[in-house]
């Protein structure tokens, strides 16, 4: 089984280039099985809207992860809700909207998909370690599991994948719009990566122009975000599993432009 995982989508630069390259994509890294992308900055920046939830999957998202900012966009919050192929993720207090997993199936394979968010450095949520050991333990045995986790610091998010080695077929990271040169098949046969990286601008700070970023650390006060759409690029990790045995085989990195 082939899956495309696409880092954080931000804003329209990030959808138009996801939309420019996926074909391309598909013909030199695919066919691909399942199409997992997160989602958390496709609004603006800022969360997600049901018109371009439904844009996502038309370029050919099949199932989107989530982060810290999906609660950023009003409007996209009865999604979580009423999407079952979106999710945010699963350690948040049981109170808050939507789900973290889901098992997928498209043409006979399926997938499950995890999402969970680090708490170095972010909003202290509930433990990501011991909500993975139990959202598993509700999983039906012998699917392929693949994990979003959405984290700052790599430290947490290899602790994670490391923890899960052996018992998830992929652990992937995002959230810090970096991509890392870290990816390879843990020792169980856990893929990893501690982060895919961005699909939107390069050319400023983490998909922001980088005007208003700089203005905020000279000046210590909030300033508008304006989304980045210079040096556009698809960042992503195509991941080989063995479905028999939710092992991976193979993962690669993708930085790919219009
Ligand atoms: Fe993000
Ligand atoms: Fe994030």
């Amino acid at each position: 089984m082939r899956i495309l995982f696409v880092g954080d989508i931000v804003g329209k630069p990030g959808r138009k280039v996801f939309s420019s390259v996926l074909p391309g994509a598909r013909q030199s890294d695919g066919p691909f099985d399942f199409v997992v992308v997160n989602a958390e900055n496709a609004a603006g920046g800022f969360g997600l809207t049901a018109k371009i939830m439904l844009e996502l999957f038309d370029i050919g998202a099949d199932i989107l992860t989530s982060g810290n900012h999906i609660w950023d966009n009003r409007d996209g919050l009865p999604l979580l809700d009423e999407e079952n192929r979106l999710l945010r993720p699963a350690n948040y207090p049981p109170e808050a909207r939507g789900r973290g997993m889901a098992t997928f199936e498209k043409k006979g394979l399926k997938l499950a998909v995890l999402n969970l968010q680090g708490r170095i450095f972010m909003q202290a949520l509930d433990c990501p370690f011991r909500r993975a050991d139990e959202e598993l333990t509700s999983l039906e045995a012998g699917i392929p599991v693949l994990v979003d986790v959405h984290a700052e610091a790599t430290s947490e998010k290899r602790a994670l994948a490391l923890y899960l080695d052996g018992r998830v077929s992929a652990v992937v990271g995002t959230h810090t719009h970096v991509q890392t040169a870290d990816e390879g098949i843990l020792e169980g046969g856990t893929a990893f990566i501690s982060d895919v990286g961005m699909t939107g601008g390069h050319g400023g700070i983490i998909g922001m122009e980088s005007e208003s970023i700089i203005s905020r650390f000279l000046t210590g006060m909030p300033s508008k975000f304006v989304v980045c759409g210079k040096d556009s690029r698809m960042d992503a990790v195509v991941i080989d599993i063995d479905e028999k045995t939710g092992k991976s085989i193979s993962i690669k990195r993708l930085s790919l432009d219009s």
